[in-house]
This record gives structure tokens, C-alpha cells and sequence, in this order.
């Protein structure tokens, strides 16, 4: 399973890509407006850091427009993604970028049949949003569960589930254990992967008693 990390904080990615786990990095509008930073330049700043896919969105919501925007945000670096709602626009300006060859995400999934019309617009990935359909009383999970199965029906279909919207280390998980292709996980949940009380226990025993030994290695 790749994992991207989900936020436009430079220090983060820079902190984390140094763990050499960091496949990609995704943004959106409300993560750029949060970096209080010019969108250009920021981007620009994490594509040179990772070079795996950065996902870049466009804000036009129209086809003709989001094609203008995604041309100018593919012209930064071989690893930008252009990320597109998944609207009949979105979907009309990911069909135009597959046919060249860019990469796009096609974002804000939250159901199984944008996940065919993602798929069949040729897009690399698509994102659903499993915590926002919790948080509403539905299964994320289910989602994924219902895309990968779908997907694996249909060997043309070469569209990657980035599992995004991402809460807590179960999610990352469970979407592993149903072979979802890519996690977009938030730098706290990222930290939180590592964490067991039981690691951190064993390893102060062992230190204590390596101690009582005198030796060095
Ligand atoms: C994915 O690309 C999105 O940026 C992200 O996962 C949205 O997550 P949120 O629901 O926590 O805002």
C-alpha cells in the first residue's frame, strides 16, 4: 500500500519524506488556505521534495476552465496530479488530461458509481472520502470495500482507490485489508501508525536490562 500524506505544511513533508515511507503528497483548497502560502509556490516547493505524485486542484468548475488551470499546474513538475471534482466538468477535464498522459485524482467521491465514471474517464487515482461518510452515519469503509471489488472485475480499468479523508490508524488498516491501493493520511495519523504501548514498554525493559549486562554494542 502507498501512503501520501495529506497536508501543504512543507516542515511535515519534509519531516516525514526523510522516513523514506512517502509515496506522494495530496492538497486541497482548505489544506493551501491553511499553509497561508501562495498556491504556485508552495506546490512547487513540495514537488521537489517527493517524487511521487503531488496532488494540485484546480478551483474552476467548469471543464474549459479546469483544463486552463490544470495545464498551468502540470507545467510545474513531471509529478503533478491534477486533481478534479468528480463532476460531469471534473470528469470531462480528466478524460482530457489521461489522453495526455498527466496524472489526475479525481476528488470528493462518495459513491461507487462516480468510482466507475472515475475509472472510465481514465483517471490514475480516485479519492473517496471515508471520514466525511462516517461522520454522516455512513460506511466509508463499505465505500471501499464496494470500489475495489468493482474495480478488480474489470482488468482495463487501471484507476488506483486513494483512500482519502483518512481519521485514525483503523481506517488505514481496513482499507489495506480490502487492497486498496493508496492511504492519504494526515501527519497526526501518520505519527499515530507507529504508536503501541506495548513497543514502548519491551523496549524500556530491554534498555534497563542491557544496562544491568555492561556491555556495548
Ligand atoms: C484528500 O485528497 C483530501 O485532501 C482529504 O483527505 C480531505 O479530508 P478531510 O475530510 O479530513 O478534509
Amino acid at each position: 500500500m502507498k501512503f501520501f500524506i495529506d497536508t501543504a505544511d512543507v516542515k511535515e513533508i519534509r519531516e516525514l519524506a526523510a522516513t523514506g515511507l512517502l509515496d506522494g503528497v495530496t492538497t486541497n483548497p482548505t489544506l493551501i488556505a491553511k499553509s497561508g502560502r501562495d498556491f504556485i509556490e508552495v506546490i512547487t516547493e513540495i514537488a521537489g521534495i517527493v517524487s511521487g505524485p503531488v496532488s494540485a486542484e484546480v478551483t474552476a468548475t467548469d471543464a474549459e476552465g479546469m483544463i486552463r488551470e490544470g495545464e498551468k499546474l502540470a507545467r510545474i513538475a513531471d509529478n503533478i496530479a491534477i486533481k478534479v471534482p468528480l463532476t460531469w466538468d471534473g470528469l470531462k477535464a480528466c478524460k482530457y488530461f489521461s489522453s495526455k498522459n498527466i496524472m489526475v485524482n479525481v476528488t470528493l467521491c462518495f459513491s461507487a458509481a462516480q468510482a466507475i465514471l472515475a475509472a472510465k474517464a481514465g483517471a490514475s487515482f480516485v479519492s473517496p472520502f471515508i471520514g466525511r461518510l462516517d461522520d454522516i452515519g455512513q460506511s466509508g469503509m463499505q465505500l471501499i470495500s464496494d470500489i475495489c471489488t468493482i474495480y478488480n472485475q474489470y482488468e482495463y480499468f487501471n484507476t488506483e482507490v486513494l483512500v482519502a479523508s483518512v481519521r485514525s490508524p483503523a481506517h488505514v488498516v481496513e482499507s489495506a485489508m480490502l487492497g486498496a491501493h493508496v492511504a492519504t493520511i494526515p501527519p497526526s495519523v501518520l505519527k499515530q501508525l507507529v504508536s503501541h504501548p506495548l513497543t514502548d514498554k519491551g523496549l524500556s525493559t530491554f534498555l534497563d536490562d542491557w544496562k544491568k549486562t555492561g556491555q556495548k554494542i
